[in-house]
């Protein structure tokens, strides 16, 4: 059985900054969805099998997610082998990606997206590295072929301190939407040593923090199930929506729409 494109959500993570935490935000997303009653779908592309290994001390008590070592395979980025590959009841496919830097893995990565979320540590070294990133993705011409929702995740911000100036400074200037931040938290090393997700870690004196990080993710999820799938839409109208504000008519109107 073929996945039902009309449900399927990809979602790809990705950006040429390595370390900034594209496995921590696939992972913690695919639990996230899978504890919102979605069947999920990771896909590791890398090398390092940074999520595959995750996923292999993963525990069976804990809600299935499926994975799919996508690094392993010859024609991985095809998008034929892609979804004959994955299984038919998928709903959200979450893609874990190295740091991609050559110009043609970008474009394969981009071809199989619908959604593309781009962390960032809120360093001057990582907002320089992503900035440039944004830049090949949202100027490559399979990107300005096909126009799809990117948004930043900040990762690893102090909790005490918030979010710097500088970065708030550089969303603006980078015009792509700010969707979430998380927080530099021990629950999300803990959580990936063990094979969870940072919300399915039991821990009552960090409870208050979990349940931060656990507010954040389902915003992300709230963000990208808001945007169109293989949309049309333009760049610019990409900007003019505001972070978080609601879209028109059902999901499935505005996802036939986009589809059509
Ligand atoms: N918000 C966070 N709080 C605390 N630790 C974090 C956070 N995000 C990531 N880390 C830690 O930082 C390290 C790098 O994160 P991660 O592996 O997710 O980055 P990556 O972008 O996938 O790296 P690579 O480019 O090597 O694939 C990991 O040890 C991870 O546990
Ligand atoms: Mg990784």
């Amino acid at each position: 059985m073929e996945p039902d494109l009309q449900r399927v959500r990809r979602i790809l993570v990705v950006n040429g900054k390595g370390g900034c935490g594209k496995t921590t935000i696939a992972t913690n997303l695919a639990v996230a969805y899978s504890k919102a009653g979605k069947q999920v779908a990771l896909i590791d592309q890398d090398q390092q099998g940074s999520s595959a290994e995750w996923h292999r001390v993963r525990s069976e008590q804990h809600e299935d997610i499926r994975l799919i070592e996508a690094y392993r395979r010859e024609g991985m980025y095809e998008t034929r082998t892609f979804q004959t590959r994955m299984p038919g009841d998928i709903e959200r496919v979450i893609m874990d990606t190295t740091s991609v830097g050559h110009s043609h893995d970008l474009e394969v990565l981009i071809k199989n997206a619908d959604i593309i979320l781009v962390p960032m540590m809120a360093s001057a070294i990582d907002m320089r590295v992503s900035m440039r990133f944004l830049t090949d993705l949202v100027t490559h011409r399979a990107f300005r072929a096909r126009p799809r929702a990117v948004g930043v995740v900040v990762n690893r911000v102090h909790a005490e301190r918030g979010l710097p100036e500088s970065v708030e400074h550089f969303l603006s200037c980078a015009d792509i939407p700010h969707v979430a931040t998380l927080h530099d938290d021990r629950g999300y090393s803990d959580a990936a040593e063990l094979g969870c997700g940072i919300s399915e870690l039991a821990s009552q004196s960090r409870a208050e923090s979990l349940a931060r990080e656990q507010a954040a993710l389902e915003t992300i999820m709230e963000w990208v199930d808001e945007q169109p799938i293989c949309s049309r839409v333009t760049v610019a109208a990409l900007r003019q929506r505001p972070l978080g504000a609601k879209r028109q008519g059902t999901q499935q109107d505005s996802d036939t729409a986009a589809r059509a």
